[in-house]
């Protein structure tokens, strides 16, 4: 099998940083972040500059976009740890050249031991903690299966040699950057609450340019190569997973490993203006609650109004609030509760939800009920994204997550990668919020096999029936918000793709009723008009990371990483 061997993959990344590495940053580390690139053919934005750069490589050996993707998701498996992947799931939204369109959910699914009641004490209260740290808190991960059954229909090259990458950087080693070693900082306590063992992680005062090898890593991604599926699910790394839960009260059995199965679904669909937007269905809620936002706005002349006008600011933030609201009582995995997308997509029902929208005044999420023809959230910011467009034009738009950072913390022995803790991400309580302050109802109770719901939202953008806009984001319940605001911030207020990226950004979800800002991000004269409308406005540091490609007028491709992130990375050629 051709492969990237380790000595031509390094000495690419070190002659990139050779000719552009004037930096400290880069000098120490051997590698450099872009945030803004331009390319006549194809691009690649990822979390991270070294998965970014196998992505490059991998398009250059003449892969495909999915190939690129594939690389890079296991590229990030090992250099953006807290996020990148192969013990979590995520989504695939693919657009080939033609214009067909697919998606695959490789989300975690519920253990088969799972069941509604499992994080409440005996009087029904959730038991703090339960749902988000340690053993019990891991759903069956899916990212492996996900990514060979999107090669196996869509590749172009060997699988072996998209993961081969991987393998060099985690028997290498990389060095840390100043924002990995800070988080492996913070979470060194955590690390050692629910770990007995040592592991590569477990280290006091991580400094950037620190090397961070992943030997056992290394040896699960050999597995893989070697055995696809089955060495993943099967065998030695299936029975490391099954050994970890047993000794933390798990719950993930050799069967439920042996039985997970990625799903291939048809996108959602749906039209704003001249634009097609194709995006990822349940279990995730992103393309359903995008097209309701978008739907929601589109008669209104906010290309007028311009960016940051209280009038637009107010008429989003109340699309939002109607949008959440429905997510919260509607979405699930449409496998176990019936989903009513094409009721939700409706123009009668769209309109019907604006119809009490008044220019003049803020609602109140009380007043706000989910709407009415039948039948809440949960989600951290740690998830990853990257989006990808090959010379072909073919184009595709992958978020993968452990929901927060470094998953539930449990680090299997044997086989070198943290669990997911996406458990979280069900409603364990009707009513009651998650991590990420959202709420849920039954169609997101937890089921054994059932996918717990999602915000995020990989999607990709026509115009005209050419492709226009690859973009995607982690940022747990804020993922939803930050694409429909970047996508419009080109669209219809004609901001370039950096511009669009870096802009400051807000965000309701109807529960807590109060529009998430970014500091410093709306003037004082904004926030008082606002006010004066009857917001009330909350301060974060900032919210969801946005990568995204911009195919420009003449054919050529913008890639933009966040400057929320400063590993964020745009490579193109
Ligand atoms: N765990 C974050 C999400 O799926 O939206």
């Amino acid at each position: 099998m051709p492969k990237i061997r380790c000595s031509i993959f390094f000495s690419v990344f070190f002659l990139v940083i050779s000719l552009s590495s004037s930096t400290l940053f880069a000098q120490q580390l051997g590698y450099s972040s872009n945030k803004n690139a331009l390319g006549s053919q194809a691009m690649v934005v990822s979390p991270h500059p070294l998965a970014s750069e196998v992505g490059l490589a991998i398009l250059k050996a003449g892969g495909n976009a999915i190939d690129a993707t594939i690389a890079v998701q296991f590229a990030q498996a090992v250099v953006y740890p807290r996020a990148g992947n192969i013990g979590g799931g995520g989504f695939m939204v693919i657009r080939l050249n033609n214009g067909e369109t697919a998606t695959i959910d490789y989300r975690e699914k519920a253990p088969r031991k799972a069941h509604r009641n499992m994080y409440l004490d005996q009087a029904g209260n959730i038991v703090p903690g339960l749902s988000t740290k340690g053993h019990l808190a891991a759903g069956v991960p899916g990212t492996v299966d996900g990514l060979i059954q999107a090669h196996e229909k869509y590749g172009k090259l060997p699988f072996q040699q998209l993961i081969q990458p991987a393998i060099e950087l985690a028997e290498n080693g990389y060095p840390v950057s100043q924002t990995e070693a800070a988080r492996l900082n913070r979470f060194q306590d955590d690390f050692k609450a629910v770990n007995d063992d040592p592991n590569p992680f477990i280290k006091e005062n991580w400094k950037e340019g620190d090397i961070l090898k992943q030997t056992l890593l290394a040896q699960t991604l050999t597995r893989i190569q070697q055995k696809g599926r089955a060495g993943f699910y099967k065998g030695k790394v299936a029975k490391a997973i099954v050994k970890e839960m047993k000794e933390g009260n798990g719950i993930i059995s050799r069967r439920d490993l042996a039985k997970y199965r990625a799903q291939w679904r048809a996108a959602v669909t749906g039209q704003y203006k001249d634009y097609t937007v194709i995006s990822m269905p349940p279990p995730s809620s992103g393309g359903v609650a995008l097209l309701q936002l978008l739907k929601m706005v589109e008669d209104y002349p906010i290309e007028d109004w311009g960016f940051h006008d209280p009038r637009t600011i107010h008429l989003m933030v109340e699309a939002e609030r109607r949008a959440y609201a429905d997510r919260s009582q509607h979405l699930g995995d449409m496998d176990f509760y019936p989903v009513p997308i094409d009721s939700l997509l409706s123009k009668e029902y769209v309109e019907g939800r604006m119809a009490n929208f008044s220019p003049k005044k803020a609602s109140l999420s009380s007043d706000i009920l989910a709407g009415a023809f039948q039948g809440q959230i949960k989600e951290s910011f740690e998830t990853t994204h990257s989006s990808v467009v090959d010379k072909d034009g073919n184009a595709v738009s992958l978020t993968t997550t452990l929901n927060s950072n470094f998953g539930c913390k449990v680090w299997v022995d044997e086989a070198g990668f943290f669990l997911n803790n996406e458990m979280d991400d069900f409603s364990s309580k009707p009513g009651v919020p998650n991590q990420f302050g959202l709420v849920g109802a039954e169609a997101n109770a937890i089921q054994p096999g059932k996918r717990m719901l999602s915000s995020m939202t990989p999607t990709i953008i026509e115009k005209d029936g050419e492709l226009f806009m690859v973009i995607g984001a982690p940022g747990g319940s804020t993922i939803i918000t930050a694409v429909f605001q970047v996508f419009l911030n080109v669209a219809a207020f004609g901001m370039d793709l950096e511009a669009a990226v870096n802009a400051s950004r807000f965000h309701h979800q109807w529960l807590p009723d109060r529009i998430l800002i970014e500091k410093n991000g709306i003037k004082e004269e904004l926030k008082e008009k606002l006010k004066a409308l009857g917001h009330q406005m909350y301060e974060v540091n900032y919210m969801a990371v946005i990568k995204a490609i911009h195919r420009l007028q003449d054919g050529s491709l913008q890639g933009v990483g966040d400057r929320r992130n400063p590993d964020d990375d745009a490579k193109g050629y």
